[in-house]
């Protein structure tokens, strides 16, 4: 008789561990199309934020409960009743919610954090898990660093939280200290010693500070948790949290090791993983797992040989149960509306009839400037094209000029939303630096510019380059990114979208009167 096979639930954290990560914060349009990604991929739990961080928070916790269906939607509190109480109005609206509640209980976060004792660790965490269940049927508790918490009081922790009613417990391993021998051990000891611990779902959170997220996840796994706690391409604090892609396919691929089934569609890891790359302007690294460039591409002579042969030689997954469909088509200026719909739909992209027909607009524009579209081509033209938060200035006009040895000059002329429009001619340390100047004169936006970074999107002398640029303005971190086959160009739209983005938090502040509360909290 075939052994009994039993589901691992997968809580998808990327719009609130992944998205308080610097760097990686979201405006709401977006956040929305994460979640749609999300529920289209097949997880079982979004943790769509932290509603008590801001007002902000707040809004795109309940945007995601009224307008995402599928997967139970979560959000995070601490242990107290305002918290709580604001993440019970935000989810609402869905038809499946989770409140999820935390504590820290290790020793070093009890006396330098919290300065609370054991007794009142306890007394907090079991009030916010009775308050949690009041407003809530499914409530998760997670014991914050508890992996650097002593055992014994874990175990106290755990007992009591299950008694005042949690559903879900969740063991992070915070800091991303532990090792995976070290944890599946914590598991096994919390199985055998916590009174009801049979009654609830145990689940497992890592951090990948030591680059053991993933191991740390499936070893917890094998020792009986049945959630894992992930964030698409790892996003997240520090080094990042467990990635999902990573941690589901270990889990198909070697299925008859584990024996476990997910919901999630695998076909959908690829597309799901770029168009996040995407919003939060952080590539992927060529030869990260699963989803970079270099995951299924086999240069060496022997291998390739192999692949010939058998795929299997070198291959221990198809790349299309990923959802990448890598073609050496090229499309170019010839080619109509069936092959690139069909070649957007092959990279695993979805669009509406609005939407392809300004893909395809933007495709004909490119295919006169850049004779071979490669798919690289495409999907920065889709995703592009999903850029949905359009702010209040736009670039009617770009001119620089540049001579070696000489200062460059540039001149922009912008058109605000109110209808003004504003034309600026500043000098710089080349045709880029000019731009960016230029546009921060003729905005009166002052910022400070952390990084500035160019990558090709394809193959050719006339491939397209995808600028991406950061910058710091009133202690925050704002980004941009934007992809032409003229890199200034690509720079200076960049820069706008940046100066955008703070024009629009600036409006969010005003209206809100809210910043986030400090990040360290969590
Ligand atoms: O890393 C952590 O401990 C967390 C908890 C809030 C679950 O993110
Ligand atoms: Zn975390």
């Amino acid at each position: 008789m075939p052994a009994q096979r039993d589901r691992v639930l997968i809580f998808d954290t990327t719009l609130r561990d992944g998205e308080q990560s610097p760097g990686c914060s979201m405006a709401q349009p977006e956040k929305l199309r994460v979640a749609r990604a999300l529920a289209d991929l097949g997880v079982d739990v979004i943790e769509a934020g932290f509603p008590a961080a801001s007002r902000g928070d707040w809004e795109s916790v309940n945007a995601v409960a009224r307008e995402v269906q599928g997967p139970i939607i979560c959000g995070l509190a601490r242990c107290n009743r305002d918290d709580i109480t604001r993440v019970q109005t935000a989810i609402a609206p869905a038809a499946n919610k989770r409140i999820h509640v935390f504590l820290a209980t290790s020793a070093i976060h009890r006396e330098f954090k919290l300065n609370m004792a054991r007794e009142e660790i306890i007394r907090t965490a079991v009030e916010g898990v009775k308050f949690a269940r009041e407003l809530c049927e499914d409530v998760e508790f997670s014991p914050e660093d508890a992996s650097r918490t002593e055992l014994d009081f874990l175990t106290e922790v755990v007992e009591a939280v299950i008694a005042a009613g949690a559903t879900t417990v969740n063991i992070p391993d915070t800091v991303g200290y532990t090792v995976p021998d070290e944890f599946a051990e914590l598991f096994r000891y919390l199985r055998k010693n916590v009174r009801g611990i049979d009654k609830i779902r145990l689940s497992v959170h890592c951090h990948d500070d030591l680059g053991m997220a993933v191991a740390n996840s499936l070893t917890a796994v094998v020792a009986g948790a049945r959630q894992i706690e992930c964030t698409i391409n790892g996003i997240g604090e520090r080094a990042g949290n467990c990635s999902l892609e990573e941690v589901v396919m270990a889990l198909k691929t070697r299925d008859a090791f584990f024996n476990l089934d997910t919901g999630i569609n695998t076909t959908r890891l690829y597309p799901t993983s770029r168009m996040l790359a995407n919003i939060v302007g952080t590539p992927i690294p060529r030869n990260k797992a699963i989803v970079g460039e270099n995951a299924f591409a086999h240069e060496s002579g022997i291998h390739q040989h192999g692949m010939l042969k058998h795929h299997s030689t070198y291959e221990i997954m198809r790349p299309q149960d990923v959802g990448l469909s890598r073609s050496s088509l090229v499309l170019g200026k010839h080619s109509g509306r069936h092959a690139l719909r069909d070649r957007i739909k092959e990279l695993g992209f979805e669009l509406d009839d609005v939407e392809f027909a300004r893909v395809f607009e933007e495709f004909k524009a490119l295919a006169d400037k850049k004779k071979e579209l490669y798919d690289g081509d495409i999907e920065a033209l889709v995703l592009q094209a999903e850029h949905s938060e359009s702010g209040p200035w736009s670039l009617l006009n770009l001119r620089t000029s540049f001579e070696s040895a000489k200062t460059a000059e540039a001149t922009v002329r912008l058109k605000h939303a109110d209808g003004r429009e504003i034309e600026m001619r500043s000098t710089g340390d080349g045709p880029v630096d000019a731009a960016l100047k230029a546009i921060e004169h003729a905005t009166g936006v002052d910022v400070v510019l952390r990084k500035f970074e160019v990558r090709s999107v394809s193959a050719g002398e006339d491939a397209q380059g995808e600028a991406l640029v950061y910058v710091e303005y009133n202690q925050r971190t704002y980004r941009g990114s934007s992809v032409s086959t003229n890199i200034v160009e690509s720079a200076t739209q960049a820069f706008l979208e940046v100066i955008n983005r703070i024009e629009l938090a600036s409006a969010t502040l005003a209206r809100t009167g809210t910043q986030r509360v400090a990040q360290a909290v969590v």
